[in-house]
């Protein structure tokens, strides 16, 4: 038989005349360059990232084929789109390096914790659309949680581009910028109480006389289905939670120990706190 020549054909990218610097290509900043390449939002030729250190530069320019440097100036002089994803307390300084190569026409995404729009606007000495971000650590794996805000400048098309962004990591909601702090606390803390009832549902399980892997497997999937059938029904929890309550049935007397012991409350409490002590951080 005779064998077919496919010919190689290159997939352009979904945002081909986008230039992109990614400051501070570091955990989050990787993880959001690696989901542009994967989902093909831009060509690797399209990107500019720096890190702090040359070594590091090098070595992942190598691993993600893209232009990874420590020259922030040059990134952004060459940019329409930048990310800014150095720490909090470094954004003052990279602010200050990149102004001469900042123009009104550039759009800024900064996913720095408790660095609000203003702040950057101000630094910029532009009338700079400045969106702000936070995401969460499952981004790692395509399943984050962002909420966006906008800046003053930013314009519907712009806002649009940075809810893309982070939609190839997960789920991006938009919200106001004064519901920052109760974002940080909700589903920016939100993984690790999660992680807590992930632990001590398994612990009941081990409890009640099943393998650890198991009760550990087990109660990880409960927790993703429950949260996919509220994702993906759009019912209300209450009303799930009703669906798997028979009358006189095993769930009913679990949720009557739930609320005596005060699950509710506490982590309603939790994320209270976490809001509280994340206003406290943004003030300084
Ligand atoms: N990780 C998360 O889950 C998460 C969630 C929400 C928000 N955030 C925010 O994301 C930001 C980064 O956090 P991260 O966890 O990704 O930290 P990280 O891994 O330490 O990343 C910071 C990156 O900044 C680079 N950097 C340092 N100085 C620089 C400079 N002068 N110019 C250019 N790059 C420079 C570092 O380079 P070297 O590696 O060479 O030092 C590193 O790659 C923080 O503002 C944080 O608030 C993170």
């Amino acid at each position: 038989m005779a064998e077919i020549a496919v010919e190689a054909t290159e997939i352009p990218a979904q945002l081909p005349d986008v230039r992109v610097a990614v400051l501070g290509a570091g955990k989050m900043g990787g993880i959001l360059l690696q989901a542009f390449l994967k989902q093909n939002l831009f060509a690797p030729e399209q990107i500019h990232a720096t890190v702090g250190h040359a070594a590091r530069a090098v070595a992942l320019s190598t691993q993600w084929g893209v232009d990874v440097s420590t020259n922030n100036l040059e990134a952004v002089r060459q940019a329409d789109l930048i990310l800014l994803g150095v720490k909090p307390f470094q954004v003052a300084d990279i602010l200050a390096e990149i102004k001469p190569a900042l123009r009104a026409d550039q759009t800024l995404v900064s996913f720095a914790a408790a660095v609000t729009t203003r702040a950057i606007e101000e630094a910029s000495g532009l009338e700079l659309a400045v969106v702000r971000a936070m995401p969460n650590t499952p981004s790692a794996l395509g399943a984050g949680a962002t909420a966006l805000c906008r800046g003053r400048f930013v314009k519907d098309d712009q806002m649009e581009l940075a809810q893309r962004l982070f939609e190839t990591v997960g789920r991006a909601v938009v919200v106001h910028e004064k519901h920052m702090n109760a974002v940080t606390g909700l589903s920016g803390s939100g993984p690790a109480y999660v992680y807590i009832i992930i632990e001590a549902l398994a612990e009941a399980g081990v409890k009640v006389g099943l393998p650890r892997d198991t009760a550990t497997e087990l109660a990880a999937q409960t927790v993703f289905g429950s949260a996919k059938m509220v994702l993906e029904t759009g019912y209300h929890p209450a009303l799930l939670k009703d669906a798997v309550t028979t009358p006189a049935g095993c769930t009913i007397d679990g949720i009557l120990e739930l609320e005596e012991g005060g699950l509710r409350v506490t982590l309603i409490k939790a994320v209270m706190r976490a809001t509280e002590r994340a206003k406290q951080l943004a003030a300084g």
